[in-house]
């Protein structure tokens, strides 16, 4: 694992569902991570952390040492038990301010802290919100740099609708269901975790964050039994009996009422989305859940990797036929380019087509690739790309070429996922409207980074072959100032 230059990031709440997916997408893409955690064999899998640091955020004797040597602490810590003790005044809000204190005293850079979506207003109602909304607080005043992410709900709690699909075969909705939510799974949310640590732009930045498809409670519930090939069976709650609940509820539990008060927000908020981020979907989810797969699996599965040295075991099989239904999305958008081309190429003729598509590609890779690049060596930023090309059907490789003053990499394709467009769209390759173009634009959107094609699959080349060099000492020019 090559962790050069790399923020070192501790993860605490990586026992659980959030920070479990933060772990793997840190460990996935070099960072070293550091865990903390009250109980390691929680941890799904410890090979994800290069240290493991066991401590207990409600008592601060026991955070000595935690934050020595770190850049960047990450929180998720949070109770979402119905048992009484402890309470979440305890852990999420003291235990966060112990850890934020920890981080403070070890002149640690950056703290990234999960609080809710909604949460100012969600606090007036919620105890809980109004817990981790103080924490968030003291996370901007602590002079760190801070970024506050608020998310809509998980993929965690969606599968509450699918196992009450499941086992009890009815879903009881919190009012009638029609308020909208977009569910983000915990992996594309740590994919944005580490674009937050590494893009200083997105520093000092409070964002409401949900996934990429947007549902009425009722819909994920119809999903949930979709699903499982099940009639729907699917009852209203009042909105006051959720409020009575939860008064009647509060003198014996608090952390019970504390958790009414969640959902009765949430039922009766038309609108908890938050700006979109990743690609996977959870109707895919669902159908992993379907097919008898954890909770962490079924999400997993949705990234796994076609390589032919895998098992071709049936949960594996049905594992890469949700990753090409996730793919399949990501095709619709490169089709529509091909689209685009055509009917400009109608109207103006091919030159004046390819001219035409050249517009604004320039701006756009320098926003798409920056993320990536700015910070890091390319051989790193590169990797990390990996998933993204996985979407569109493509087996990236990438080596370091890093020699003699230079920032180098090979980036290596061994699908073009191109060809049978060009085809369909009557052009003999496809590279004069994709590769040649973007590279070409991402030659004026880093002047100083030369790219280079120097093998193309659509010429009859095993691979398509691209190398990007830069001055060493250019790494950090790119970091979006
Ligand atoms: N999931 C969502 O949809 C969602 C949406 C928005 C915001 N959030 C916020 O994010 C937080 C985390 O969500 P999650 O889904 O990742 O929850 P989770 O799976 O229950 O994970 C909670 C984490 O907090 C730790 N923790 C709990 N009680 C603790 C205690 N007494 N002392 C020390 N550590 C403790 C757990 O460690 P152990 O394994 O040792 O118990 C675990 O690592 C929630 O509490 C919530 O406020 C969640």
């Amino acid at each position: 694992m090559n962790h050069r230059d790399l923020p070192r990031v501790l993860v605490a709440g990586g026992t659980g569902y959030i920070g479990g997916g933060v772990l793997k997408i840190l460990q996935q893409q070099g960072f070293w991570v550091r865990a903390l955690c009250r109980a390691p064999h929680r941890l799904r899998e410890p090979s994800h952390c290069d240290d493991i640091f066991v401590g207990q955020v409600t008592r601060p004797s026991t955070l000595k040492g935690l934050c020595q040597g770190i850049d960047v602490v990450f929180s998720s810590i949070g109770t979402r038990s119905l048992r009484r003790k402890p309470t979440f005044w305890e852990v999420d809000y003291q235990g966060n301010l112990n850890l934020l204190e920890a981080a403070k005293q070890e002149n640690v850079k950056h703290f990234i802290f999960v609080s809710v979506v909604r949460g100012s207003e969600m606090a007036r109602l919620s105890p809980i919100a109004e817990a981790r909304e103080k924490v968030a607080q003291a996370v901007k005043e602590s002079g760190m740099d801070y970024t506050i992410f608020a998310p809509t709900g998980f993929f965690n709690d969606m599968a509450e609708f699918f196992f009450a699909a499941q086992k009890r075969g009815v879903i009881r909705l919190f009012g009638e269901g029609l308020g909208r939510i977009n569910p983000l799974s915990s992996l594309d949310f740590g994919e944005e975790v580490a674009r937050a640590i590494l893009a200083s732009e997105r520093r000092n930045t409070v964002r409401e964050v949900g996934g990429c498809e947007t549902f009425t409670h009722r819909q994920i519930a119809e999903l949930a039994f979709q699903s499982l090939d099940k009639e729907p069976r699917i009852y209203c709650l009042s909105p006051w009996v959720i409020s009575l609940g939860a008064t009647l509820l509060r003198p014996f539990n608090y952390n019970a009422y504390a958790l009414f008060k969640f959902f009765e927000f949430i039922a009766s908020t038309p609108d908890v989305t938050g700006e979109v981020l990743g690609w996977r979907r959870l109707e895919d989810f669902f159908a992993n859940l379907a097919q008898g797969m954890s909770l962490v699996s079924a999400e997993r599965a949705l990234c796994l990797r076609r390589s032919s040295n895998q098992p071709q075991d049936s949960t594996t099989l049905k594992a890469v036929e949700v990753s090409s239904q996730v793919s399949q999305l990501a095709k619709t958008k490169l089709r529509a380019r091909f689209e685009q081309f055509a009917q400009l190429r109608a109207k103006y003729g091919t030159a004046k087509a390819i001219e035409m598509l050249r517009e604004g590609l320039p701006e756009r890779q320098k926003t798409l690739m920056n993320p990536f690049i700015a910070l890091v060596p390319l051989a790193e930023g590169f990797r990390r790309s990996i998933p993204i090309f996985e979407q569109l059907g493509m087996e990236m490789e990438v080596v370091d070429l890093s020699n003699q003053g230079k920032d180098g990499v090979l980036e290596i394709q061994r699908v073009c996922p191109y060809r049978e467009l060009a085809a369909e769209f009557g052009l003999s390759s496809p590279c004069q409207i994709t590769c040649d173009l973007e590279v070409e634009a991402i030659q004026q959107a880093f002047p100083d980074l030369k790219g280079r094609i120097l093998s193309k699959l659509a010429r009859g080349d095993c691979v398509c072959l691209f190398k990007y060099e830069r001055e060493v000492n250019s790494t950090a020019s790119h970091d979006g100032k």
